[in-house]
């Protein structure tokens, strides 16, 4: 069996649904194609070629991919704000093509922001987020005119207030936490009472907070908004959160006479990671989430707000390609380890969520039968696994170089320079070209931090 030339997923234009009208997972970027001289090969680039050229470990971003899924969610919501959450991944081509798209952008620090506008994104259509923002963050937002700050605890209210220069008006939104559980992992479920985020809907809290906002004539309180975790599959938890959030919205026109022109409910929309993983569809959630925000509000007698939604990983991860290098095939104690030049620096994830990756071959065609692999990175834990138990040709060598896919969010946004190990470049690729969009950090960007005896 030629385990290296398995087909990549069938290109599908991302939001698409499969034949059995379950919602498509592909893990590659709907350009992968097998390359002409074996492997594989993304944005019409072989993915051999561009270790070659820019080294290994390279990350790769599929720009067209990237377009296409942000187009999907403007498509599937025409009335509403995409912002795209830039804690994903974030430089400066993908706040452009972001921006070329006409999403909004999600940032958490002044850091984010400060990127966003020198790289010319427009302030008015970046929301800014946190739960504990530095004054520093707050004084660039303010400064740079975002357009929405998102206050995420009453205690954050007036210090805010404060800084707004007399006469100005700073748009907010309020984090509320509906009390609903949902994401794959206990780290990033956002949406239940008893972890740091928002203010919950339960017991008056949220109610409390917009009483103290209305009250601060240098902030407008637009609205509400909702995170409710990360890599949600389904679209119950959204239903649910709608059917908290209305009520109190409903309780706040009732008492302050405001009705908000607008609701956020975040993102966490899920991506496959092996084949058959199941993936949010935009077309779905719209239908859905837009139906059951219709009656709710028809129900209560409100205004539809606008909605916005703040996609993060359903954006970049399934554009992004990871490529290392095998540095050592090793079996010990019955189990094969594929060792590469990268690991737990570049892609935290399996060890923070214990995530499980596909991998495969990119650079040549094998006719050897296949053998289950653990592929691993080269840092010092024996937790620094890339992919466990995967089926690799059993003719693996040093050398070869592995792709890993779904890898474009949440890896090098999360990177470490752990046992001084550079972070690596990302290349981008679209119509058989690839160029260099961040390179990759050197010793001695290393060493030049070191200032001490
Ligand atoms: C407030 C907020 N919005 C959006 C996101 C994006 O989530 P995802 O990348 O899972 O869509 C996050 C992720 O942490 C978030 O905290």
């Amino acid at each position: 069996m030629a385990m290296s030339t398995a087909p990549a997923s069938p290109a599908r234009p991302p939001g698409s649904s499969g034949p059995s009208g379950a919602p498509a997972a592909p893990v590659w970027p709907a350009s992968a194609r097998e390359a002409p001289g074996g492997g594989l090969a993304v944005g019409g680039v072989p993915l051999a070629e561009i270790a070659d050229r820019f080294g290994t470990p390279v990350y790769v971003m599929d720009e067209d991919e990237v377009r296409a899924r942000a187009r999907a969610w403007r498509t599937a919501l025409p009335g509403a704000d995409v912002a795209y959450a830039g804690k994903a991944f974030l430089s400066r081509s993908m706040i452009r093509w972001i921006e070329e798209e006409g999403l909004c952008l999600d940032v958490c620090s002044a850091g984010e922001l400060e990127l966003a506008a020198h790289s010319g994104f427009p302030a008015e259509r970046i929301v800014l987020h946190g739960n504990a923002k530095s004054p520093q963050d707050v004084r660039a937002a303010l400064r740079l005119g975002v357009g929405r700050i998102v206050i995420d605890g009453t205690g954050e209210i007036a210090r805010l207030a404060a800084l707004v220069p007399p006469g100005a008006r700073q748009r907010v939104l309020l984090r509320v936490v509906p009390g609903v559980s949902a994401g794959a992992h206990a780290a990033v479920r956002t949406g239940v009472e008893g972890q740091k985020f928002g203010v919950p809907v339960a017991g008056g809290e949220a109610e409390e907070a917009v009483e103290r906002l209305l009250g601060q004539p240098r902030l407008e309180l637009a609205g509400l908004h909702c995170h409710l975790g990360s890599q949600i599959a389904g679209l119950g938890p959204y239903v649910t959160a709608v059917r908290r959030i209305v009520p109190l919205l409903a309780r706040v026109r009732d008492r302050h006479g405001v009705t908000f022109p607008e609701l956020d409910l975040g993102g966490g929309f899920a991506i496959a990671y092996r084949e058959g993983d199941p993936a949010v569809d935009p077309r779905t959630y719209a239908e859905r989430i837009g139906s059951e925000l219709a009656l709710q509000c028809d129900r209560f007698g409100l205004p539809r707000p606008r909605l916005t939604v703040e996609p993060g990983r359903w954006i970049a991860g399934p554009a992004g390609v990871a490529l290392y290098r095998v540095l050592s095939v090793k079996t010990t104690g019955g189990r094969t380890f594929a060792a590469v030049d990268g690991g737990m620096s570049d892609n935290p994830r399996p060890a923070l969520y214990g995530v499980r990756y596909t991998v495969r071959p990119a650079g040549r065609t094998s006719a050897a039968p296949g053998r289950t692999m653990t592929v691993v990175g080269r840092h010092c834990e024996a937790g620094d696994v890339l992919a466990e138990d995967v089926e690799l040709p059993g003719d693996l060598r040093p050398g070869d170089v592995l792709a890993v896919p779904a890898s474009g969010a949440y890896h090098l946004s999360m990177a470490s320079a752990y046992n001084l190990v550079g972070r690596p470049p990302v290349a981008a690729v679209s119509g058989g070209r690839a160029r260099l969009l961040v390179r990759r950090e050197t010793l001695d960007d290393l060493r030049s931090r070191d200032v001490g005896e």
